[in-house]
């Protein structure tokens, strides 16, 4: 799938430290608030390309389930257990490791992301100023904003 797709409500991105994850066609994404700034990435760990996380929203740090990296703002893994030990990165190494990051764009409260981190955010902007459209996903925006999903791989905010 190519093109911007609807992830989710930035009001569940409000707090630092939030985040909502979602699929770009079988591509996992996630969207966190670092310090007020949404930032979107591949949901998948550089480590062992393990899902890291699992629930459509949440709070707290870009952590992997498995060996515990963190990943920090840029898509870098920070914390990596063991790293003196055992995996050696310096700071050119674990950049080298970063996350895959993916465009995000918010427009009329909804988060929508991209698989080009470069792709032009103000596309998604246009769809809402329609008021009433279609989303490439097959989803419909009314004017209230409400949003009735035909893709079940599109999910919205927290359950
Ligand atoms: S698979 Fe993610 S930290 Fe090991």
């Amino acid at each position: 799938m190519t093109g911007w797709a609807l992830l989710g409500h930035a009001g569940d991105l409000a707090d630092h430290g939030q985040w909502i994850t979602g699929w770009i066609g079988n591509v996992p994404v996630v969207v966190r608030n670092f310090g007020g700034t949404l930032r979107g990435f591949r949901n998948v760990c550089s480590h062992r390309f393990a899902l890291m996380l699992t629930e459509p929203a949440g709070k707290g740090p870009l952590r992997c389930p498995y060996h515990a990296w963190v990943y920090d703002a840029d898509g870098v893994p920070k914390a990596i257990p063991f790293n003196d030990s055992d995996f050696h990165l310096d700071d050119a190494g674990r950049r080298a490791l970063a996350l895959p990051p993916v465009g995000v764009a918010v427009a009329g409260g909804l988060v929508f992301v991209h698989l080009d981190a470069a792709a032009d955010p103000a596309l998604p902007a246009g769809w809402v100023d329609q008021g009433t459209g279609t989303l490439p996903d097959g989803s419909v925006i009314s004017a209230d904003g409400t949003i009735r999903h035909r893709s079940t791989r599109i999910r919205v905010g927290a359950c």
